[in-house]
């Protein structure tokens, strides 16, 4: 059986991660592309050569040509620029959607066959214009947020408690940003949801909200602390944790930046909810109950969403 083609749109910091989660668990062949000429050939280079180290069979190869994207079975899109200081939303919006339109074009061309995740920033605008810019099917485009804000929600949790982050699961649903929606009731250590762990006195309800609030800060804090640059690792292994539910058709149930055409009220909107992820993409979305309070603050994140989705349509009228 040959292997699976993994193509990497963008080689930078989350990118070059990819490249190496991708051949250390041999999830297949990566194609690393980028359009500064020298980054993903030396990347792809050092990459490489950490093979007969680790033992891992992968090709890696650097491009900055779209068509040795050609069959890619994944594409993950990092391709873009962060937020500079004296930059405003809508310059960085202007720029991110050029990128996504090219990155859709290449897609579109040579890889219109591809499970397609992005995790350029602003997420859910962004994903929303690369499904629409590369015409693939809505379900086999989807943004990775939830698993990182539910993975950063796990390790606070399992940090505070002081148990395996392995018994902590975590849901987050909404937009990726200020207004994501950690819930609190459907966050679990071993099976307990971290409202009952309140009640039985584990955390005290102050140090929950002080948690849910560090988790909307997650990408923040990591930016203050680099001060060149935003985290790499934990969304590269997040999104590498999508592909190989894709890949191997595990039909994993993860938090995800997803089309919605109804579900949960909400229409033509990528934004976070839970999804089921198999060998068909975006298999299923799972609607859960929210309570009042949750159904409130989901609702003011697909607001601030759609606020980005239509300034994305006036940069770009075709968009709308
Ligand atoms: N086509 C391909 N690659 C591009 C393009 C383009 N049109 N424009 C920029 N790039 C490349 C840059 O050359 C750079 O190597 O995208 C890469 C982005 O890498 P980094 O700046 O290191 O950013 P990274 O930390 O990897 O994050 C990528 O994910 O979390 C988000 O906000 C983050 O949007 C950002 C993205």
């Amino acid at each position: 059986m040959a292997r699976k083609k993994i193509a990497l749109i963008g080689a930078g910091q989350i990118g070059g991660t990819l490249a190496h989660l991708v051949a250390l668990k041999e999830l297949g062949d990566v194609v690393l592309f980028d359009i500064v000429d020298g980054v993903p050939q030396g990347k792809a280079l050092d990459l490489s050569q950490s093979g007969p180290v680790d033992g891992f069979n992968s090709t890696i190869k650097g491009t900055s040509e779209y068509k040795d994207i050609e069959g890619a079975d994944v594409v993950i899109v990092t391709a873009g620029v962060p937020r500079k200081p004296g930059m405003s939303r809508d310059d960085l919006l202007e720029i991110n959607l050029k990128v996504m339109e090219q990155v859709g074009a290449g897609i579109a061309k040579y890889a219109p066959n591809a499970f397609v995740i992005c995790i350029t920033n602003p997420l859910d605008a962004m994903v929303w214009a690369l499904q629409k810019f590369s015409g693939l099917p809505a379900s086999r485009v989807i943004g990775m947020a939830g698993v990182l804000d539910s993975a950063r929600f796990r390790h606070f949790i399992a940090d505070e408690l002081k148990v395996s982050v392995e018994d902590v699961s975590a849901f987050v649903l909404g937009g990726h940003g200020d207004t994501m929606v950690p819930l609190a009731r459907y966050s679990t250590v071993a099976g307990i949801p971290l409202t009952d762990l309140v009640k039985m006195g584990w955390m005290s309800k102050e140090k929950l909200e002080q948690i849910i609030q560090r988790t909307r800060d997650g990408g923040a804090e990591i930016v203050g602390l680099l001060k060149t640059g935003s985290a790499f690792y934990a969304p590269a292994a997040s999104a590498i944790a999508m592909a190989e539910s894709y890949l191997k058709d595990k039909k994993r149930v993860l938090p995800a930046a997803a089309y919605l055409s109804g579900e949960y009220g909400v229409k033509d909107t990528y934004v976070g909810v839970p999804v089921v992820i198999g060998a068909n993409g975006a298999e299923k979305i799972v609607e859960i109950a929210l309570n009042g309070a949750e159904q409130k603050a989901f609702d003011k994140s697909v607001a601030s969403v759609h606020g980005l989705v239509e300034a994305c349509k006036k940069i770009a009228p075709k968009l709308a």
